[in-house]
């Protein structure tokens, strides 16, 4: 049985006091409303914010994760930040490769296999983002584009470091769109994905790995998306925002 993860991404929103005043709340919801068998929960503030929201969750059911990480252990790489000092800030998790990234930053899955390994050498758990464009899924291309980012944003990893690997799968057409895929349609995605990794790694690990999927999830939809087979939790966006909606979001992944 896979254990279900619901990771909120704040992207660029919130100033430091209001994200500790949305962290705080979020743990309260948590502390009061957690049972067992919920979801692992991940939170993941902007850089500024990291330090202190793992010290305000410290002790609960609470992860913090970074949005980002560069893939060299120090140096003079002005505006970046290491896998050590995230560590060091009590970070656990980390996205790496997220669509807006890779669309802004011209991040590559190349790029990104290099931050996921420099994340998993520091014995943090990477959310490795994948997803097609809506041009690519209209030209019938994601199953190749998904392939591509899944073989190449995985090169050098080996099986034993994939215990310390989320996948997410996230069309880039339903993040922020209001538009989710059908649960069909990401179903069908995230067995294509567990199979890619069964020919790599083997069943064992194609089994264990667990693939999350983000595109705006919320309340209302939650249920039905996470109740497919081989969809194994989310990464929500703006619905990680509202407390109440994040939690009942979790709630839905048990
Ligand atoms: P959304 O974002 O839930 O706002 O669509 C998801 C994501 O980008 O991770």
């Amino acid at each position: 049985m896979r254990k279900k993860l619901v990771a909120g991404n704040w992207k660029m929103h919130k100033n430091l006091t209001e994200s500790q005043a949305l962290i705080t709340e979020i743990r309260g919801i948590v502390r009061d409303e957690f049972r067992q068998n919920d979801a692992e929960i991940v939170v993941c503030p902007t850089a500024l914010a990291l330090a202190s929201s793992a010290r305000l969750v410290e002790g609960s059911e609470i992860r913090i994760g970074a949005q980002n990480v560069n893939e060299n252990k120090e140096g003079a790489f002005t505006g970046e930040w290491s896998a050590s000092m995230l560590k060091s800030a009590g970070v656990s998790h980390v996205i790496v490769g997220h669509s807006e990234r890779r669309q802004y930053y011209n991040e590559t899955s190349q790029a990104c296999a290099l931050k996921n390994k420099a994340a998993i050498l520091e014995d943090l758990v990477v959310l490795y983002c994948v997803g097609e464009t809506l041009e690519e899924r209209e030209s019938n291309q994601h199953f190749d584009i998904i392939k591509n980012q899944i073989e190449q944003g995985l090169e050098g990893i080996t099986g034993e470091e994939m215990s310390q690997v989320v996948i997410a799968y996230e069309p880039v057409w339903a993040i922020g769109t209001g538009k989710t895929a059908s649960a069909e349609q990401a179903q069908e995605v995230h067995a294509f994905i567990r199979s890619l990794i069964d020919s790599k790694y083997g069943q064992a690990i194609s089994q264990a790995v667990r693939i999350l999927y983000g595109g705006s999830v919320k309340p209302e939809n939650a249920k039905q998306i996470f109740g497919m087979e081989d969809i194994d939790g989310g990464l929500i966006g703006g619905a990680s925002l509202k407390p109440r909606d994040f939690f009942e979001i979790i709630k839905a992944a048990q």
